[in-house]
């Protein structure tokens, strides 16, 4: 948690899209308990990966506003700036998943991730210009699979080129240069994360640790892409959550900063660790066909944002997988729900064939 009598924040009234998904929902409970002074409105569709549910503990606060709507939909954006008076932005709406880009297909990643940014961002600059009160900040949550893969050496830095590799990383590739662009024409002031694969509780369990430890807790197959090589920083939500809050404060505008669990893992080893916590029997691990064009590692060097902006990973891996295992085991009610509806339909869509 962050030191509040270190890190002082003025009151601010946040807009955050995508709040009710994984990522967002954590960073909205992590803000309201970390700065008594913040103020959240949630702008959400409520789309398969949007759950209320995540937020039950703060759907009373009063600091806390939810607001149904498209990022896609310019009049529900503009009625969202009229409506409310916010001084920053974190813009998590996205459709996230890699294996629905590839097997469902662009279109959605294509209207929420780019079309939805740059309407975002128009009616950003539109609120501003109105002048009433001026929103500051515009903080866009990216994703180090922007830079594409990398070899079993080194890691990404801001700097390296920008390669993504799926339809997912390039959408998300494409809202990057939309929010810089916005900033260099029109001086928005803006900043883009990169951040590496997260983990922890509420995640969406299409993902892989959420999907791995369902399907052991029910002893189903745990469906390994090819040979279970590949690589992963992962990192504790919370400790993104707090990386973003340091960007949102301190980080510099027009800036990229980097974020990630400075610890690569292959998918073998992390799902080896799962059936350990749960003691289930590797007998589970099924080897299935590879994704496409499987990025082979990922790897974030995340000096900028340490050096720049004082933040530090607090989570280690081990522990925190061990606190997402117990949250999964003790909120099975919680994923069960969402595996029991669309959900199946899902799985034999993307593993049916495998
Ligand atoms: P998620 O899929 O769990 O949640 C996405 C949320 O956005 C959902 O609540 C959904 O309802 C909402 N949403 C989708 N389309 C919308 C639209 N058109 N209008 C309004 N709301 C919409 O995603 P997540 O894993 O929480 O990721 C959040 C953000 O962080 C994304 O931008 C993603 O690219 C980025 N990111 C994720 C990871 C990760 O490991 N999950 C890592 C780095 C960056
Ligand atoms: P995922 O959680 O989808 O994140 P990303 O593709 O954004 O890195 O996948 C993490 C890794 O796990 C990736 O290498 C693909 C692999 N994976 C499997 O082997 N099996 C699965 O069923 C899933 C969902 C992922």
């Amino acid at each position: 948690m962050l030191n509040s009598s270190t890190h002082k924040i003025t009151p601010m009234k946040i807009l955050v899209t995508g709040g009710a998904g994984f990522i967002g929902s954590n960073f909205i409970h992590y803000m309201l308990a970390a700065h008594p002074d913040v103020e959240i409105v949630n702008f959400d569709a409520l789309t398969y990966a949007g759950n209320l549910e995540n937020l039950t503990a703060v759907e009373r606060e009063a600091r806390y506003t939810f607001v149904k709507g498209d990022i896609t939909v310019a009049a529900d954006v503009a009625a969202l700036f009229a409506a409310h008076a916010v001084d920053a932005v974190v813009h998590f709406a996205a459709e996230s998943h890699v294996d629905r880009s590839l097997h469902i297909g662009p279109e959605a990643f294509i209207r929420t991730n780019i079309l939805g940014t740059q309407l975002l961002l128009d009616a950003f600059r539109a609120a501003g210009a109105r002048g009433a009160k001026r929103p500051r900040r515009f903080v866009h949550v990216s994703t180090d699979e922007v830079y594409g893969s990398l070899g079993p050496e080194g890691r990404f830095t801001e700097n390296s080129p920008i390669k993504p590799n799926n339809p997912y990383a390039a959408t998300k590739a494409a809202s990057d240069f939309m929010v810089l662009a916005a900033h260099h024409s029109y001086g928005v002031d803006a900043v883009i994360t990169r951040c590496s694969n997260n983990f922890g509780p509420y995640q969406f369990p299409e993902k892989l640790i959420p999907l791995m430890i369902a399907n052991a807790l029910e002893d189903k197959p745990l469906p390994v892409y090819g040979d279970g090589q590949q690589r992963r920083d992962w990192i504790y939500v919370a400790d993104h959550c707090q990386a973003l809050d340091y960007v949102l404060r301190q980080g510099r505008a027009g800036q990229v900063y980097n974020i990630g669990g400075g610890q690569d893992v292959t998918n073998l080893e992390v799902i080896r660790l799962i059936l350990k916590l749960l003691q289930k029997p590797e007998s589970l691990i099924q080897h299935v066909t590879d994704r496409p064009g499987h990025d082979r590692r990922y790897a974030m060097d995340s000096t900028r944002i340490e050096t720049e902006l004082g933040w530090r990973r607090q989570f280690d891996f081990a522990a925190a997988l061990k606190a997402t295992v117990d949250w999964y085991r003790q909120n099975s009610a919680w994923w069960q729900c969402i595996r029991s509806g669309q959900y199946s339909k899902y799985y034999e869509t993307i593993y049916g064939n495998r």
